[in-house]
């Protein structure tokens, strides 16, 4: 998919099904460094994201096959500790598969991963925690070179919490020698489910989804099947569509209790959101009023709902304030909004949204993911086509994202 193409239109209705989420299947995907055997995970979507990392394990000597919404990986009981950089620098994601590897095979050579479009992202916490267990981590030519005997509990203090240095920490502790704290772990969902993964493999783990995290390290893990929890920001993505387009939605398996701080924020916003028997049910106003938006660690309101919500805002009633908080250089789809009309200036991390009343189709570019999905969004609300270039975001991180949209009426197609 290299453009979509959207004609803005007439209101959204119907029913749409969540796919599993991309940040879960991801590092439960890397767990499986840490079990010899044969793995099944269901509810995997469909996206590039989930083929790379399929790919890095392969580089290691798994196999993994997608059937259908199905994952099987084989894990052989040698596997090569490597995250090479053409994969790396693909995905950042792949740094999750260090402490896995440390804490299995005892040692890893994994590419240290550059910056990217929401600017500097540094894994000094990734490396510190894991360093805190006993592990030997030194850089040569772009890479870390991992060393570690067996790994060995103890209190880990994150400076801010961190998803994927809480990911890291927490697989290789699963293996460790006695009893690992990490003290101030992200709270995400995709995290809880991680911590359900591993310790259905044998793993014992208390408190994930909280701030403090406990595992006794065990011997042994063993492989298992598991379903990925449902993607909070791909319902997040129906959800802008739906304020800016108007309409009627039922998001089929989207689980409300992952997302409260969205559906008060929208509830701000006008949209009437509540539990439906299949997920969650949502209604738009006829137009939207304008608040004012913070991004924060889970359960505030996710970074990444922050372009989506931003695209929404733009065509709200009134002015608004989105702060981003979490990754201070993730701006760059405001220009493509304000190509499109928005008035939107930007000042360090704010973004002062000044609502107009029709945004208009322009040729625009996706810088990333969810800046492709909110440009999308905002387009379905646009006076004519846009068309936005560098679309392979988009499906790097979701799962049929047209034929889906087209399902719920959205005038869109992909080339
Ligand atoms: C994950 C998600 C991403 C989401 C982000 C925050 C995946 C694949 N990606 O990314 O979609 O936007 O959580 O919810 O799950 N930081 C450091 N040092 C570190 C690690 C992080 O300074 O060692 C900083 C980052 O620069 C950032 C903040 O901590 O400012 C949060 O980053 P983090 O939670 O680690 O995000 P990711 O796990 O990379």
């Amino acid at each position: 998919m290299q453009r979509i193409l959207v004609r803005g239109g007439g209101p959204l209705s119907g029913r749409v099904a969540i796919s599993g989420a991309k940040n879960s299947v991801l590092k439960l995907m890397a767990a499986t460094v840490l079990a010899e055997g044969t793995f099944t995970i269901r509810n995997v979507p469909d996206i590039t994201d989930v083929r790379l990392m399929a790919e890095l394990l392969e580089a290691m000597g798994c196999t993994a096959t997608l059937d259908g919404d199905v994952l099987t990986i084989v894990r052989p009981a040698e596997i090569t500790p490597e995250a090479p950089y053409e994969l790396v620098e693909a995905m950042r994601a792949s740094i999750v598969v260090l402490g896995p590897l440390l804490a299995r095979v005892g040692r890893a050579r994994v590419s240290l991963p550059g910056g990217d479009d929401f600017g500097q992202r540094p894994i000094d916490m990734h490396l510190d925690g894991l360093r805190r267990l006993g592990a030997d981590l030194t850089f040569e030519h772009g890479y870390i070179e991992g060393r570690a005997e067996r790994l060995r509990g103890t209190r880990i203090v994150l400076e801010y919490p961190s998803v994927g240095a809480t990911e890291n920490v927490l697989m290789a502790a699963v293996l460790a020698e006695g009893t690992t704290v990490i003290e101030n772990a992200a709270k995400e969902p995709e995290l809880a489910d991680l911590a359900a993964f591993l310790n259905r493999m044998g793993a014992t783990i208390i408190g994930a989804g909280s701030s403090t995290v406990t595992v006794d390290g065990v011997e042994h893990l063993h492989p298992v099947d598991h379903a990925v929890i449902p993607d909070r920001l791909e319902a997040a993505t129906f959800l802008t569509g739906l304020a800016v387009a108007g309409g009627e939605l039922v998001l089929e398996q989207a689980r409300p209790e992952h997302m409260d701080m969205l559906m008060h924020k929208m509830g701000d916003m006008g949209l009437r959101t509540s539990a439906h028997p299949d997920g969650v049910w949502a209604a738009a106003p006829e137009r939207i009023r304008a608040v004012d938006i913070n991004s924060l660690p889970y359960p505030g309101i996710a970074t990444d709902y922050l372009p989506l919500m931003v695209a929404a805002l733009s065509v709200a009633d009134g002015p608004s304030i989105a702060t981003e908080n979490i990754f201070g250089g993730r701006f760059r789809y405001v220009d493509e909004l304000v190509r499109m009309g928005a008035d939107i200036r930007v000042e360090h991390h704010y973004a002062l949204i000044r609502g107009v009343p029709r945004l208009s189709g322009a040729p625009v570019k996706a810088h990333d993911i969810r800046a492709g999905a909110a440009i999308a969004m905002a387009a379905l609300g646009a006076d004519g086509e846009t068309v936005i270039a560098d679309a392979q975001h988009v499906a790097r991180g979701y799962d049929r994202f047209v034929e889906k949209m087209r399902s719920i009426g959205a005038d869109m197609d992909a080339d």
